[in-house]
């Protein structure tokens, strides 16, 4: 979660990427996308929010459940429904991608806050609607000081301290006529073979 323009598309397919390497199964599930697919013809206001990060939160639970890390990557601004998702998932890791809306607004990669400060995009996350800045993150990367790798190691390292991954990554499979790999550690997310799909 954080603001438009915080990184959260870029983190999500890097970690994706990172995830699949080690034999999970991954869904990456992106707020700009499932607005045209899932959520086609919601709007921002609170109420219409809070109805996309619901339907995000049901499709995850049902992707969870069959063993597939799921990534989100949404503003969900407010605390009242990323508590109420922390519940509806269980087992849940909430990634705060922190970044000062002064950078977002530099960045502005679609041009919407260049339309959201001229009037022309109405409730935009930090211009004229409110971002709750999370209180008990899992895991919290500052975008602006560090390139997206970055990030992506710190939040490896901080699964790896939660104990959700184990902390080197699968070896890749054995040659013809080698023995395979002996089985990595448990760790808590799902399980092989690596697959990342865009919703
Ligand atoms: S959320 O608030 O419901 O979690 P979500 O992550 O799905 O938002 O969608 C945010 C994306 O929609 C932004 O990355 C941006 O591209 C686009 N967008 C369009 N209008 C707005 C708006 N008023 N506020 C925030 N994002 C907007």
């Amino acid at each position: 979660m954080g603001l438009s323009a915080s990184g959260k598309t870029t983190l999500a397919q890097l970690l994706a990427r990172a995830l699949a390497q080690r034999g999970f199964k991954v869904e990456v599930l992106d707020g700009d996308i499932i607005r045209t697919t899932l959520s086609k013809g919601l709007g921002f206001t609170p109420d219409d929010r809070v109805t996309n990060l619901r339907r995000i939160a049901a499709m995850a639970q049902n992707l969870v459940r069959q063993q597939v890390v799921t990534i989100v990557a949404a503003i969900c601004p407010y605390h009242a429904i990323r508590e109420e998702v922390r519940d509806i998932i269980g087992e849940y890791v909430e990634v705060y991608l922190s970044c000062p809306l002064e950078v977002c607004i530099s960045r502005d990669p679609k041009g919407l806050y260049r339309k959201a400060l001229a009037g022309e995009i109405q409730h935009f996350t930090g211009i004229s609607d409110v971002f709750e800045t999370p209180v008990r993150p899992d895991i919290e990367v500052t975008t602006h000081r560090e390139d997206p790798e970055a990030s992506l190691a710190r939040i490896l390292r901080r699964l790896v301290a939660l104990r959700h991954i184990s902390p080197e990554p699968a070896p890749p499979p054995a040659k013809a006529g080698e023995k395979p790999a002996p089985p990595q550690p448990p760790a808590r997310f799902g399980s092989p073979p690596p697959d990342i799909k865009l919703l």
